[in-house]
């Protein structure tokens, strides 16, 4: 075995034995299902695919290798697979033959790679986004301990449409697992069903593969034949019902795909509640499998956290508010925003109806107001920009104040510039300033200006025309206009 992947894989926690482990995922089908051009098990929910919610569970047991059948869209798959585990083989699955040919296909690439394994192999599925690492290793460790050819990750549902169904004796033992298209009605009254997760003696899934056949309903290798030849062996095999069947759903449509995100983000805003974090409304609050929240946090209704935010203690998120790859600080404030790759610092404020576009960091204690879009801009430590104002490419110091209406005009039309306004400054409302341009510490910038050149510090640049004035010009104005109607209505 290659000893990299070892360390690697055993750089994670609780090891599921002292057995080598080997974990199949089957990641082939096309999911013709979902009607889109994206594969199934690249569909995503709670901010991963459907495979990544897989392989993180995977990766959670240490496995010793991991392979991956790849067929349809193996160039998108196959890459996306390896970025979570980038040690794992990838197996190719031409034709989509069965679960039973594609645990083949994944047996012959670990031979050419020569690391075909002993001790327990583990197969499962790319499309079952509520799988969860402790289950797979609670169920190896069952597998193990019985010292089974085969076991079953089985479950008792209401509703078995669709599943294979296990088959016992009167004594309870497993006979086999018949799929539904070849049950008798008799036997489609099982409600005890293989939820697809199987684990295998490696040496008796070596012998076991070759023997099984096409002869049946779909005319596929079934994996689950595997079942029916060991017992015929004399061999023992177990069936051991999770009672969170959800894990082991896949989604085949669209429909399912929604059902199960709606689940998985229940299960995750449930952790956090359970965790310190506040959610005033479980049910209209979406929170990714990668947020990370501090406690004391609070959610207001109908916010989302996506991707990779991490929200500090004491912060306030909400109403209304979508984040997505952002760092809220400790006790800051976010209403009713936008924000993508934003950085809010420490109590600083901001919305509502703010605008954060990614590169946009707000110090500690600033503000970014109403109707406020910013981008690429470094606002400084109690630095404010309240209302109305776009800012893109631009940094602001320490203590400054923009006025409201101000335009950081940045693109010229072909290239974009950075404008630098110094600390302490003060520029008053409808105000440009046309990049590149620097405004230094202190100034004062007159309301109405276009700031075209570089302000001194301490300076006050003023650029709009002088105001002059026409005494009486309204009223004799009006006087006019009134003669005007009165002639018309004569007319
Ligand atoms: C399979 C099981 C069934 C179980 C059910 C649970 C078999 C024969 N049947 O049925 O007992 O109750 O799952 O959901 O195993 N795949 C490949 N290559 C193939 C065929 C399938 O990679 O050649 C992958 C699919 O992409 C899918 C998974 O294996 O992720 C299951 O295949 P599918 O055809 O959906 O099996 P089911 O008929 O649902
Ligand atoms: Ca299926």
């Amino acid at each position: 075995m290659n000893r990299d992947r070892r360390r690697r894989f055993d750089s994670y926690p609780g090891s599921v034995s002292k057995r080598e482990l080997t974990v199949v995922v089957l990641a082939a089908g096309g999911g013709t299902r979902m009607k889109s051009k994206t594969m199934k098990v690249l569909h995503q929910v709670g901010g991963r695919s459907m495979v990544g919610h897989v392989l993180s569970a995977v990766r959670a047991v240490e496995p010793d290798r991991v392979v991956a059948v790849v067929g349809h869209q193996r160039e998108q798959v196959g890459p996306h697979i390896q970025e979570w585990l980038p040690d794992a083989v990838l197996a190719v699955q031409e034709s989509q033959d069965g679960t039973g040919h594609a645990v083949r296909v994944a047996m012959e690439a670990l031979e050419r790679e020569g690391s075909l394994g002993e001790g327990t192999v583990i197969v499962a599925y790319g499309d079952t986004p509520l799988l969860q690492g402790d289950s797979l290793r609670a169920f190896a460790a069952e597998h193990e301990a019985a010292q089974c050819a085969v076991s079953i990750l089985s479950g008792v549902v209401d509703d078995p449409t669709g599943y294979g169904r296990v088959v016992r004796d009167e004594e309870g033992e497993v006979l086999a697992i018949v799929e539904e298209k070849d049950a008798t009605r008799e036997l489609r009254e099982i409600r005890e069903i293989n939820s697809g997760i199987l684990a295998f003696d490696a040496a008796f899934l070596a012998e076991a593969l070759p023997q099984l056949d096409n002869d049946n309903a779909k005319g596929e290798y079934y994996l689950t034949d595997c079942i029916r030849i060991a017992r015929e062996a004399g061999l023992s095999v177990g069936a051991y019902p999770i009672d969170d069947v959800r894990q082991t759903e896949g989604a085949n449509d669209r429909v399912q795909l929604a059902e199960l995100g709606r689940e998985l983000n229940r299960r995750i805003v449930t952790a956090w509640m359970r965790e310190g974090v506040t959610v005033m409304d479980p049910a209209t609050t979406w929170i990714d499998a990668d947020v990370v929240l501090e406690r004391d946090v609070t959610i207001l209704p109908g916010s989302q956290l996506l991707g990779a935010t991490v929200v500090a203690e004491d912060a306030v998120i909400g109403p209304d508010t979508t984040l997505k790859d952002c760092e809220v600080g400790v006790g800051a404030r976010v209403v009713r925003t936008h924000g993508e790759l934003a950085v809010v610092g420490a109590g600083a404020t901001v919305g509502p109806f703010s605008y954060l576009r990614p590169g946009t960091l707000l110090g500690a204690r600033g503000k970014i107001g109403a109707f406020v879009e910013t981008k690429n801009a470094q606002i400084g430590e109690d630095a404010k920009v309240p209302h109305l104002s776009y800012v893109g490419d631009a940094g602001i110091g320490e203590g400054t104040n923009i006025g409201a209406g101000t335009i950081f005009a940045n693109y010229d039309g072909v290239a974009k510039h950075r404008t630098r306004i110094g600390r302490q400054a003060r520029t008053a409302s409808n105000s440009t300033f046309v990049a590149p341009v620097t405004v230094g510490d202190g100034a004062y910038v007159a309301s109405g200006s276009v700031v075209t050149k570089n302000v001194a510090p301490d300076a006050l640049a003023i650029t709009r025309s002088e105001q002059g004035e026409r005494p009486g010009w309204a009223a004799k104005f009006r006087t006019m206009m009134e003669r005007r109607k009165a002639n018309r209505a004569a007319e």
